[in-house]
C-alpha cells in the first residue's frame, strides 16, 4: 500500500506544484487491442534479426493519419524473443532523419553495445550487435536512448518488446502462446493537438509528458477478446513520466508472477499493482470464475478503464499453473548487512534535476566499479521545499535487488529481479547491484524529460 499510497500524495502534489495531471480517457472498447507481431528470423543474412527505426503514419483516430515514429512499422516495434542462454545478432537501422540509438532495457549487454547515448546511430546507417540473454526468462523491452531526444523519440512510438524466454524444456506451466494466453501490453499516454498530432515540441512538459489520452500497443479504446482461463499479461509501463496503479474492475485479486527481471520468488496475490515509467510486472487473471454477465476489465486507480475484457473462454481446463517459493532466501542476512559503497542522490524537478548534484555530461565517469563484484547502492530522493516527486530510477547493465525501502524488507512483489525502483519523495532505497559485463553504463532517473534534462550519470564497470 506504500508505493500506492504515495502515487496518490505524488498526483495531489502534482496538482499543486507540477502542473495539472491530466486524467486519461476511459477507453470505450471500441477496437481490437494490437498485439506487436513476434519478428521474424532472417534467412540467408550474417545476422538473425533486424530492426529499423524508421518514420510512418498511424491511424489512432478514425479517417485521421498521424505522423509517428516505429520499428519495420509505422508505430512501436515488433517483440523480439531470445532464449534463455541464446545469442542473437541483430542488425540494427536507422532510417529517421535524425540519430537515434539502440537501448536494450534491462539486458545485461557490454557497455558498447547497450545503446546508450554513446550509441548514436547516423541517419542511414547500420550495424550489427550481438545480444546474449545470459540472464533468467524477463519482460524486458527496448527504445532509442539519443541524448536530448529520448523522450521525444519515445513519444512519437520507438518502444519495442524485448522477451527472453525460458527454455521450452522448463518445468514451469505457465502460459506462454503469444498472442494468445500471453499478451505483451504496453501501456502509454498521449498528447494529441487539434489535428490529432503527436506534437511532441508544443506540449512539451520538463517533469514528464502526461498525455490525456491512453494507449495499449498503440491502441486507443482498445479491448481484449479473452479466451483461456488464466491468462499471462506482461505489463510495461511505456509511458514517458506517468505511474501507473493497475486494478481489476469487479475489486478481484490477481497474481503477480514476475518483475522487471524475471520471475519473483513467490507469486503474490494482489488487488493492485503501482508500476513507474520503465517498470514491467507480469501477472496472471483468472477468469474462470466469471459470471456470464458479469464484465471486467484491467482499471487505474482512479477507475479509468484502461483494457476492457471480452470474456469468450473456449473449452480448455480452468486449472491454474502450479505455484513455487524459492528454495533460497530472496537475501542473505550477509547480503541485507552489507554496508552501503555508493550513494546516489536524486533531487530536483522541471529542468532543475540532478543527481549528486550533477547533470548528465558524456565526458564524465561518475562512478567506477569492478566487474562481478557486487555493492549496496543507496538511493535516496531529496525533497524540495514543495515536498518532491516520484523518480523511477534505472541502472542499465544489470538486474538488482532491493534490500530495502527506509530500512524495511520490500514488499514481496518487489523480492524479485530489478532494473528500475520507483523512489518516493524522502526516502532511501538501498539496492544490492552486481554488473555481469564490463563498460560504460547509464543510470538516471526514467522519466524521460528528466533524464532528457540531465537526471543521468555514467559508470564505468572495468
Ligand atoms: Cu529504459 Cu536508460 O533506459
Ligand atoms: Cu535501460
Ligand atoms: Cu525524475
Amino acid at each position: 500500500e506504500h508505493m500506492g499510497g504515495n502515487t496518490d500524495s505524488q498526483q495531489d502534489m502534482g496538482g499543486m506544484m507540477h502542473g495539472n495531471v491530466p486524467l486519461l480517457e476511459s477507453s470505450k472498447g471500441l477496437k481490437a487491442l494490437a498485439i506487436p507481431p513476434i519478428l521474424e528470423k532472417q534467412q540467408g543474412q550474417d545476422y538473425d534479426y533486424e530492426v529499423i527505426a524508421q518514420k510512418g503514419n498511424t491511424e489512432f483516430f478514425d479517417g485521421v493519419s498521424t505522423d509517428t515514429y516505429g520499428y519495420n512499422g509505422d508505430l512501436l516495434g515488433p517483440t523480439l524473443k531470445i532464449e534463455e542462454g541464446e545469442s542473437v545478432d541483430v542488425k540494427i537501422t536507422n532510417n529517421l532523419d535524425e540519430p537515434t540509438t539502440f537501448h536494450w532495457h534491462g539486458l545485461e549487454v557490454r557497455g558498447e553495445i547497450d545503446g546508450g547515448p554513446h550509441g548514436g546511430i547516423q541517419p542511414g546507417d547500420s550495424q550489427i550487435v550481438t545480444l546474449e540473454a545470459d540472464q533468467p526468462a524477463a519482460t524486458l523491452w527496448y527504445h532509442p536512448h539519443i541524448d536530448g531526444s529520448t523522450a521525444e523519440q519515445v513519444f512519437k512510438g520507438l518502444s519495442g518488446m524485448l522477451l527472453i524466454d525460458e527454455k521450452p524444456s522448463s518445468a514451469s506451466q505457465l502460459p506462454t502462446e503469444y498472442g494468445v494466453d500471453d499478451i505483451p501490453l504496453i501501456f502509454q499516454d498521449r498528447l494529441f493537438d487539434d489535428n490529432k498530432q503527436l506534437n511532441y515540441n508544443k506540449l512539451m512538459n520538463d517533469d514528464g509528458t502526461l498525455g490525456t489520452v491512453s494507449i495499449i500497443n498503440g491502441t486507443i479504446h482498445p479491448k481484449l477478446t479473452v479466451t483461456k482461463p488464466v491468462m499471462r499479461f506482461r505489463l510495461l509501463n511505456g509511458a514517458n513520466a506517468r505511474n501507473y496503479t493497475f486494478r481489476l474492475s469487479n475489486g478481484d485479486r490477481f497474481t503477480q508472477i514476475a518483475s522487471d527481471g524475471g520471475l519473483l520468488d513467490e507469486p503474490v496475490e494482489t488487488k493492485s499493482l503501482t508500476l513507474a515509467a520503465s517498470e514491467r510486472a507480469e501477472i496472471l487473471i483468472d477468469f474462470s470464475k466469471l459470471t456470464d454477465e458479469e464484465s471486467l476489465s484491467l482499471i487505474n486507480d482512479e477507475g479509468i478503464e484502461l483494457l476492457p475484457f471480452d470474456v469468450a473462454l473456449d473449452d480448455s481446463p480452468a486449472s491454474s499453473p502450479e505455484m513455487w517459493t524459492a528454495d533460497e532466501p530472496f537475501l542473505t542476512a550477509q547480503e541485507k548487512a552489507r554496508p552501503v559503497s555508493k550513494d546516489i542522490e536524486l533531487f530536483g524537478m522541471m529542468d532543475m534535476v540532478t543527481i549528486n548534484g550533477k547533470k548528465f555530461d558524456p565526458n564524465r565517469i561518475d562512478l567506477r566499479q569492478e566487474q562481478g563484484v557486487t555493492e549496496v547502492w543507496e538511493v535516496y530522493n531529496k525533497p524540495d521545499m514543495m515536498g518532491g516527486m516520484i523518480h523511477p530510477f534505472h541502472i542499465h547493465g544489470t538486474q538488482f535487488k532491493i534490500i530495502s525501502r527506509d530500512g524495511k524488507e520490500p514488499e514481496p512483489n518487489e523480492q524479485g529481479l530489478k532494473d528500475s525502483v520507483l523512489v518516493n519523495p524522502g526516502e532511501k532505497v538501498k539496492l544490492l547491484v552486481t554488473f555481469p559485463e564490463e563498460g560504460i553504463f547509464m543510470f538516471h532517473c526514467h522519466i524521460l524529460e528528466h533524464e532528457d534534462n540531465g537526471m543521468m550519470g555514467q559508470i564505468e564497470v572495468f
